[in-house]
């Protein structure tokens, strides 16, 4: 798979794209990013990428001819187009798991009041956001994006079975998890796990999703 992220901050990516899982999957040739300065787009000595809104209000909008000129470029034939955004689609495991199986993905990262709707209107497919909250721009929602569907694609994850045992897939939030020393500190890991009785185990652990997700979600339960 791959995906071109259009930025006005591209070294905010730097780390992310070659640390831990991510870095596994890319190396592996599994997923492919690549990183874009809107910038390079501009074509006046300043490099200019927003302007005033039209019809007044703070802020600063993304001016239509870079990011025109960015996407052409990089579209390819079937390609998906998203523009990050808090008013878009909320981001959600079927989501993710649907854009994991696209041959090529092109992130428009947002910046200051917006971006000038003839973007969203002609060049943007779907519009995606990470959540109810507003950051400064969308680089960080790009990379969120990005990592909640690699995890879909085959052999990025490692072991393909963490994936279906885990949160959301199953609509359920996860079971507490322990490790090795059986005590620490006076606290002991709960005796059940140190069994060997798998069915046991099995329920368990059921009951604790259960038990957290009716504290902490209780409208996944409905
Ligand atoms: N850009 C700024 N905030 C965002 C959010 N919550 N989701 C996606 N893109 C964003």
């Amino acid at each position: 798979m791959r995906i071109d992220v259009i930025t006005l901050f591209p070294r905010m990516l730097d780390g992310f794209l070659t640390e831990s899982i991510l870095g596994k999957g890319i190396e592996s040739g599994r997923l492919a990013v690549n990183v874009h300065d809107l910038r390079q787009w501009t074509t006046d000595k300043h490099r200019t990428a927003d302007d005033r809104p039209f019809g007044g209000g703070a802020g600063m909008v993304l001016k239509p001819e870079p990011v025109f000129a960015a996407i052409e470029q990089l579209q390819t034939p079937g390609c998906r187009r998203i523009y990050l955004t808090p008013d878009g689609t909320p981001l959600s495991p079927a989501l993710a798991g649907e854009l994991s199986r696209q041959q090529h993905l092109v992130l428009l990262s947002g910046h200051y009041e917006g971006i000038d709707q003839r973007i969203r209107d002609t060049v943007i497919d779907q519009e995606v956001s990470i959540g109810d909250y507003v950051l400064t721009n969308g680089t960080l929602a790009a990379a969120v994006l990005i990592d909640a569907l690699a995890r879909f694609i085959p052999g990025v994850l490692g072991e393909e079975k963490s994936l279906t045992t885990e949160s959301f897939t199953s609509k359920l939030l996860d079971f507490p998890q322990y490790t090795r020393p059986a005590e620490f500190r006076g606290m002991s890991v709960p005796e059940i796990l140190l069994s060997g009785n798998h069915a046991e185990i099995e329920k368990w652990r059921h009951a604790r999703q259960v038990e957290k997700t009716r504290q902490v979600r209780p409208d996944l339960l409905k």
